[in-house]
């Protein structure tokens, strides 16, 4: 283990640039550097890396983190693996914690686990490729379906022929403990019998490729005998966290940026052999939480591939809720009947099962609701059901443009009034995040009863024109950056914060965000482009002058539908901003991934956006004055407003200097 000091020691040391520059290469833009993502197939470069901030993004793919991150996700390391690959790299000794008994003793259980495994599959293979039986009965079966030598000892096949004890004799010959064999499942619990006998084997890998268990498949088509028998759960083989395959599908599933899942061993090994290696298996079971994260930490995108029965199907289904919540898109692809993924590329081929795949794949949504909507025909009972049911998906979605769109496709599949739909998935939200607030710690410090700021600087200006500027009047400024577009986007961010943290007190300022935001931006309250945040923050301003608070629940249950609607949004969403709105307002923005743990520095930065935004207005609008009074001569006017631009200019300068250093600069 390493010493939490070491750990800040190391990254302390760490220089982003260096670290993602040893795998992708990069170009100076700016303040950033840019290259092609190593987590997504792309043409231009759109993988930024930020020296400032010590952190990449994607703008492609929406990968984002630190240099821990990035070596976890592109090396497939551990936490401590890729501390420790750091600290070499930055030449830091470290000196590991003592470690207690009881972890090294798990550790060198786990490790000698895996020996006994190792040499398990050597025996299975060397009985497959080296011996008449296992080339005539196992080999030629593996033939038979299809697979190349290549494939087999890739995916580390192998066959158990049908003898008693002969893995058991032969380990206790190379001097194996007999305890570790029963312990891996791959003897009897009385030591005497091989537990694999006369079957063709697969084995599991772990994420690092190492052998974690087993699966025998019998040959025989006799009914009586279990298709497929397996090794218990150990200390290295815990199945909800195994995805069968993904150690030889991890790479192309980032390429690809998608993953496709499956359910037989079979059927991953013949689509990797076809050139599909992007697929995983969840052998024959439900999806779990925890094999549904070993995927997103690879991609957001999941294509199931069914070749069940529609009872079957509407099973599985029910679990993929969880992806939803997840954020992952998914998408189901059924078999025609009587094929599975394996069958189906041994006969057609890889570039027919893609394009099977590509024509036939429906987002999951739409596959539930068309399923099941066939079966409530004239059934009302069952039809309100399933709305709940399709709702209660919906309302899982973080994202709210997505769900209001599965909203109205799903209204119009259901026959139902989009309007009620969207209304029972938000309360739905709300109740989920009331849950969820009553569970978190309660924090100190509603609303503030002190609104307004002490003597402020805030940074604007202190000669202003008297008076809010008038929209009509506003000369839009340098037409050949396209920046006046509407601050639309700056100002949901100014409603963000208030909602989302507006209770929450500031250290420093002894005030609630809401109270420092409204106050910092007090002059432009009159100025929203958006009518529905310029009321938001207008209310909210007249609350605090009145001395009240407000947190949270005040937006979600506010009587004005168009407030509870947006707080909701606004809540749900943990990715507010998307990379597009980046290009599309021209203007760097903050990776939002974690802004609850840094509302303070969140807070700074949504202000000086939307400062920005509306300063640089104030300087057109009293250039145009400026203009104007020279044109008509009126000098007095002039200097007089020439000193205002001035001073809005060191203003808006002062301002981009600081956001230029905390920002995302182009
Ligand atoms: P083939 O019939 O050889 O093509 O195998 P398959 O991998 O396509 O198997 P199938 O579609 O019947 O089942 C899908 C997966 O469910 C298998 O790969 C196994 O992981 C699992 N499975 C199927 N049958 C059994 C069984 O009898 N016991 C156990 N433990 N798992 C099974
Ligand atoms: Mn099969």
């Amino acid at each position: 283990m390493i010493s939490p000091k070491q750990v800040q020691e190391i990254l302390d040391a760490v220089r982003i640039e260096d670290v993602v520059g040893e795998f992708v290469n990069l170009r100076r833009r700016g303040v950033n550097l840019i290259g092609l993502c190593p987590f997504h197939s792309e043409k231009t470069p759109s993988f930024n890396v930020n020296p400032t901030r010590n952190i990449f993004k994607c703008f492609g793919c929406g990968k984002v983190g630190d240099a821990v991150t990035f070596l976890r996700e592109h090396e497939s390391l551990t936490y401590p693996e890729a501390l420790r690959w750091l600290a070499k790299k930055y030449n830091i000794e470290v000196r590991e914690v003592e470690r207690t008994p009881e972890q090294i003793a798990e550790q060198q259980l786990a490790e000698s686990l895996y020996i006994v495994n190792d040499f398990a599959l050597e025996h299975f293979q060397q009985q497959l490729f080296d011996t008449d039986e296992g080339r005539s009965v196992a080999l030629a079966y593996f033939k038979q379906r299809g697979l190349r030598e290549e494939t087999i000892r890739t995916f580390g096949l192998g066959y158990a022929p049908d003898q008693r004890d002969l893995l058991l004799r032969r380990a206790k010959g190379a001097g194996h403990n007999l305890d570790l064999l029963k312990k891996n499942g791959l003897c009897s619990q009385d030591g005497t019998r091989d537990f694999f006998r006369a079957r063709v084997m697969f084995s599991i890998h772990n994420l690092s490729g190492k052998i974690a268990a087993f699966a025998g498949r019998t040959m025989s088509s006799d009914k009586t005998t279990p298709k497929y028998v397996n090794s218990p759960e150990t200390e290295i083989y815990v199945k909800s966290k195994t995805l069968y395959g993904l150690f030889q599908a991890k790479k192309a599933i980032r390429q690809h940026d998608e993953c496709l899942l499956t359910e037989g061993y079979m059927d991953v090994i013949s689509l990797h052999q076809a050139g599909i290696e992007n697929v995983v298996a969840s052998s024959g079971t439900a999806l779990t939480e925890g094999q549904l994260q070993l995927i997103k930490r690879n991609t957001n995108n999941l294509k199931i591939l069914y070749d069940g029965d529609p009872a079957g199907i509407k099973a599985a289904l029910r679990g993929l809720d969880l992806a939803l919540e997840q954020d992952m898109n998914v998408k189901i692809c059924l078999l025609p009947d009587g094929h599975d993924p394996d069958s189906y590329v041994q006969q057609f081929g890889g570039d027919a099962f893609k394009q099977y795949v590509d024509e036939n794949a429906k987002d999951f949504i739409l596959f539930k609701t068309q399923l099941l909507v066939a079966e409530t025909r004239g059934d009302p009972v069952k039809k309100a059901a399933l709305i709940k049911d399709i709702v209660s998906s919906i309302a899982k979605i973080p994202d709210p443009i997505k769900r209001s769109v599965y909203l109205k496709e799903c209204a119009s599949l259901l026959d139902v009034d989009e309007k009620a739909l969207h209304s029972e998935t938000n309360k739905l939200i709300t109740a989920t995040l009331k849950k969820r607030e009553e569970k978190a710690a309660r924090q100190p410090g509603a609303a503030s009863d002190s609104p307004g700021p002490a003597d402020g600087d805030f940074g604007w200006p202190t000669e202003m024109p008297p008076g809010t500027p008038e929209s009509e009047s506003f000369v839009p400024l340098a037409k050949e950056k396209p920046l006046v577009r509407g601050d639309e986007f700056q100002e949901r961010d100014i409603i963000r914060l208030l909602v989302q943290y507006g209770h929450q007190m500031l250290d420093k300022e002894g005030l609630t965000v809401a109270a420092y935001v409204l106050a910092d931006i007090e002059e432009s309250l009159g100025d929203f482009d958006n009518l529905l945040y310029g009321k938001i923050a207008a209310e909210c301003h007249a609350l605090l002058v009145a001395g009240q608070s407000f947190d949270q629940n005040y937006f979600l249950h506010h009587a004005e539908k168009e407030f509870s609607d947006l707080a909701i949004d606004l809540l749900a969403s943990p990715w507010e901003l998307s990379p597009n709105w980046e290009e599309k307002w021209n203007y760097p923005l903050q990776n939002q991934v974690m802004p609850d743990l840094n509302f303070d520095l969140d807070m700074r930065q949504a202000l000086d956006r939307f400062k920005l935004r509306k300063i640089q207005k104030m300087c057109d609008l009293n250039l145009g004055r400026v203009k104007a009074a020279s044109d008509a001569g009126d000098m007095e006017a002039m200097i007089r407003y020439m000193k205002i631009q001035q001073k809005l200019n060191e203003t808006r300068n002062e301002i981009a200097k600081r956001a230029g250093t905390v920002l995302w600069a182009k």
